[in-house]
């Protein structure tokens, strides 16, 4: 935290309190506040975080009104172009870019960790069959604290890193695992000699019948897609993980939290809302009445994939994921896709409405991401838990951090308290 002369001055009752304020490297100055309540008797108000700096990061920076991202200084146009999924979590995770050796070395680890406690399939079978992806990874990922006790505890710094490469390790077989439980196939194990995408979609789309051809062009198309949800600082499911391993609970628990969190359709589930609504839209001749819906305050009807509440420009990653779906529906041989006819001109038609410009909404992550994932041959309930997939770094990166930092404290928000003050107990026969 930078320190420097600034201070903010705040009159509360008539009387004046200097409160701190740190300069970050980049984005707005940040004003101290806590010793505000120890000072001056009063707690500020901010439901939704709207103006709120819940921690310090050295991670991940947004700057929403240039429609900037960038993960440990590096912009995330350059990281989707240039690397790939790994070397993202290497960097997320330990702040640099890796040399050529410590990538190997970081590569065979999470190769080497990518296999399920064979217990862990009878977990799985204690679902129903027709649950939601998103419904067993939430519980597999929390059993995992059940089957990998020796990387639970948390205040060692060597469990602690043996619990990251294990979550980014086991995920894609977690999440794979999901989806072959759900279309009732038979679990497929990892290989060692694929990537870490290529091994992700055939554990997917393998069957013990007949193998699965892992397209080179569809598994870059998939590390893309991972490398553009790896991390995004503070957000709902972030904060949530957060917030969870601040009372000291295992790193397994705190993720499993961050993936129930995702799962909401106004954060990581927007993607399968996205695809589900341009289904529902149907053709562009359509498009006004959706709009209009969107616009309409009496109708709960918004665009999924539109509107974000720190970009206030072009969303970096919806500009990434436009031209991916374009490379994969043109490498898939699917001219005309209907879906991604009809976004292309929703997004069009709902950039040129006042409504949007003057709100400034605009594409985001999600918008793109389920075009390319169906036409990989994905159904929309696998959507949120790909993203849970590789949000799972970011986590994992955010979590490391904060344990390691002493500033840490267990979280306990305060409130604005509306209701009734102390009243005597009423007995049932008088009430
Ligand atoms: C992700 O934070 C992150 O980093 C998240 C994420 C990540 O990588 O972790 O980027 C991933 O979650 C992307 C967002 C996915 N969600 C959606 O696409 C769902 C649709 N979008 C929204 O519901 C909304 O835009 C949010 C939830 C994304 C942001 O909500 P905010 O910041 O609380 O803003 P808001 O709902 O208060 O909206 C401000 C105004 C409102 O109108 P007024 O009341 O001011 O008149 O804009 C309107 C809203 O009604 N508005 C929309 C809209 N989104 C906002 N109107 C129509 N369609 C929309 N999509």
């Amino acid at each position: 935290m930078t320190d420097n002369n600034k201070t903010a001055t705040l009159t509360v009752n008539g009387e004046n309190y200097e409160l701190p304020v740190h300069s970050p490297t980049a984005g707005p100055d940040v004003i101290d506040i806590r010793r505000l309540y120890s000072d001056a008797g009063v707690f500020t108000y901010d439901p939704g975080f709207t103006s709120t700096a819940s921690c310090d990061s050295t991670i991940t920076y947004i700057d929403g009104e240039k429609g900037e991202l960038l993960h440990r200084g590096y912009p995330i146009d350059q990281l989707a172009e240039k690397s790939h999924f790994l070397e993202v979590c290497y960097l997320l995770l330990y702040g640099e870019l890796p040399a050529a050796k410590d990538l190997e070395t970081f590569e065979t680890t999470i190769t080497r960790h990518t296999m399920l406690h064979e217990q862990m399939q009878y977990f799985y079978r204690g679902f129903r069959r027709d649950a939601h992806p998103m419904a067993i990874m939430v519980g597999v990922v929390g059993a995992m604290s059940a089957f990998y006790h020796d990387s639970t505890d948390v205040s060692d710094p060597n469990q602690r890193e043996i619990a990251s490469h294990r979550l980014i390790a086991k995920m894609p077989t977690i999440a794979a695992w999901a989806y072959k439980y759900h279309t009732g196939q038979p679990f497929v194990y990892p290989r060692n000699d694929l990537d870490y995408a290529s091994n992700f979609l055939r554990m997917c789309f393998s069957v013990p019948a007949e193998d699965y051809e892992v397209n080179p062009i569809l598994s870059r198309a998939m590390d893309r897609i991972l490398t553009l949800h790896a991390d995004h600082e503070q957000n709902a499911s972030t904060s949530t993980v957060r917030l969870a391993s601040s009372s000291g609970s295992n790193p397994f628990a705190c993720i499993a939290a961050g993936i129930a969190c995702l799962w909401g359709p106004a954060h990581g589930g927007a993607n399968q809302a996205c695809l589900e609504m341009l289904e529902e839209i149907g053709s562009v001749d359509r498009i006004p009445e959706y709009i209009a819906r969107a616009k309409d305050k009496d109708d709960p009807f918004r665009l999924m994939g539109f509107g974000h509440r720190v970009y206030k420009n072009f969303d970096p990653r919806a500009k990434v994921m436009k031209q991916s779906a374009d490379e994969v529906l043109d490498l898939l041989d699917i001219e005309n896709n209907p879906k991604l006819k009809v976004a292309k001109a929703l997004e069009k038609q709902a950039l040129e409405d006042p409504y949007f410009a003057d709100k400034k909404l605009f594409p985001n992550v999600d918008f793109y991401s389920g075009i390319i994932l169906e036409a990989m041959g994905f159904p929309t309930s696998m959507f949120t838990p790909i993203f849970a997939l590789s949000r799972t770094v970011g986590w994992v990166s955010q979590w490391k951090e904060m344990i390691a930092d002493p500033q840490n404290k267990i979280g306990r928000p305060r409130q604005l308290y509306l209701g009734e003050t102390t009243r005597d107990y009423v007995d049932i026969e008088k009430r």
